[in-house]
Parts: structure tokens; sequence; C-alpha cells
């Protein structure tokens, strides 16, 4: 048997990438030998810095502005991307936002961006990507989630309901598009990102991400070595499953 954690020859797609656990996994990815499409929404210089230090390392990269929010635009940065690369092999969802705010001050306005961003831009990503790979009979999906959309968490209703919405979504395309396209998820446990610090979060929030058995937040290129494994051939038996990078914050 021979697999391999290379991503030579092919391409990945990966949905806010100019930060955080998107730009770690850009960078992975870039090293591991993908060509790497940075999405970006309206952060030029972030996104060309990712650009300039995947070429620094001897890789392929590109930067696409887009709101993969929007479904015109979503259907865009997928038609832009294929323009310039030909093919998508692998599409990381990781594009996201947080909010915390007590149920009862959430208003529509929050509940629709939420809904659209973390877990929208997912139906709207694979919608115009798997096309594509079902064409070429072969791909890989991975998604973003969270493990508060395994427990969810006071304060935090519409984002633990947009990152559940991301599970149920990857476990019902992975049985559709399988054996051809592999779609997994990832839900990491709090990582130390522009999102999440322990300088911003209430002292109950703290309490909790910290009181896990590992005793601290995750690292972005941690979370990026878990979507590795699922984007490469090591993880080819790996279908519907939803991954765990979180320090012991959830066994399941
Ligand atoms: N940091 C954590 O503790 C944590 C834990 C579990 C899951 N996650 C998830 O990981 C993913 C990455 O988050 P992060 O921690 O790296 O934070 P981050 O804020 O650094 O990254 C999120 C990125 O998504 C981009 N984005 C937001 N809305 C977008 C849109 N409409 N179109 C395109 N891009 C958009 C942002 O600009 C940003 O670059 C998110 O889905 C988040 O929910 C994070």
């Amino acid at each position: 048997m021979s697999v391999s954690l290379s991503l030579a020859g092919q391409t990945a797609l990966i949905t806010g990438a100019a930060t955080g656990i998107g730009r770690a996994t850009a960078l992975l990815f870039a090293q591991a030998g993908a060509r790497v499409v940075v999405n970006h929404w309206n952060q030029p210089e972030d996104a060309a810095a990712v650009v300039h230090a995947i070429e620094a390392l001897g890789g392929q990269a590109l930067a696409i502005s887009a709101d993969v929010s929007d479904p015109v635009d979503a259907k865009r940065l997928v038609m832009e991307a294929l323009q310039s690369v030909g093919h998508i092999h692998v599409l990381v969802n990781n594009a996201g936002i947080l909010q915390e705010k007590p149920f009862l001050d959430t208003t529509d306005a929050d509940w629709q961006r939420m809904i659209a961003t973390d877990l929208g831009s997912v139906f709207l990503m694979c919608r115009a990507v798997l096309p594509g790979m079902v064409a070429q009979g072969s791909g890989v999906i991975v998604n973003i989630a969270s493990d508060l959309g395994i427990t969810g968490r006071a304060q935090f209703a519409p984002y633990c309901t947009a990152k559940a919405g991301v599970i149920g979504l990857t476990k019902s395309l992975a049985q559709e598009f399988a054996p051809t396209i592999r779609v997994n998820a990832i839900a990491p446990g709090a990582v130390a990102t522009a999102m999440v610090s322990l300088e911003q979060m209430s002292p109950e929030w703290m309490e909790k991400e910290l009181d896990i058995p590992l005793h601290r937040l995750g690292e972005a290129q941690e979370i990026a070595a878990t979507a590795l494994f699922l984007a490469s051939d090591l993880s080819r038996f790996y279908c519907g499953q939803v991954l765990g990078p979180n320090g012991g914050s959830v066994m399941p």
C-alpha cells in the first residue's frame, strides 16, 4: 500500500485563508506541494502576504477576494479559480465568524449573518465546486466546524447552530458523493487566532476553554495538520468523519 501526505500536483482552494487557521492551512498545503487558491474577503494585504510566503517556500498561490456567504460571489470565486488553475482537487471550507451574545439579545440580522457565513458558505462552495470534482472523478472536501457544534454553548447559539449544520452537511455530502469524493470535517477546540484569544474572552468563557485535559488553547498549525491529513491519501478510508483536534474538550 502506497500512501502519502504529499499534495504534489494538486490544487487546493481554501476559504478565509488570509488569517488564522486558513492561513496556516494554506502554508502547510503549499509545503506539501499543493498549488493554493487563497480566498479572502476584503483583506488584500493579508492575502498577498500569504501568497508571498508560499512563493518564498518555492510554491505557487494566488489570492481571490470573494464573500463566500454570497451566492453570486461564491460562484464567481470558483469560476475564477478554475479559469486560473484548471482543476480544484481539494476544497477547505474554513471562512467563518464568531459572536458571543445572550440569546434573547440576538437580532434577526445577527442570526442571518451567522447562518449565511458559517453554514451557507459551506453549502454555496460545495455546490459550486462539486460538479468539477465529479467531472474529474476525484476530490476532497474538508469543512471546518467546531467543538461547539457538538456540545452547544450558552451565549453562542447561532454559531453552535451553524457549526452543527456544517457537521450534518458534511455527513450528507459524504454519503451522496462517495466513493468519488471524500467529505470530512474538523471540529477544533479553542484555537488562538484573531477570532479567539485569551485577552478578549469573558472570564466565564476563558475558564471553560482552559478547563480541558490539555489546559491550553490550540495553535492554528495544529488544525492545519489535521486538514492536511484529511486532504491527503493518508486518510483515504475516512468518509463523513468529524476529527477533533481539541485538547480533550470533547471525547465522543
Ligand atoms: N479559533 C478558534 O477557536 C476556532 C475553533 C473552532 C472552529 N474555528 C473555525 O475555524 C475557522 C477559521 O477561524 P480562525 O480561528 O482562523 O479565525 P480568523 O478570524 O482568523 O479566520 C476566519 C477568516 O474567515 C474570513 N471570512 C469571514 N467571513 C468571510 C466571508 N464571508 N467570505 C470570505 N472570508 C470570510 C475572515 O476574513 C478570516 O480571514 C472558522 O470557521 C472558525 O469558526 C475556530
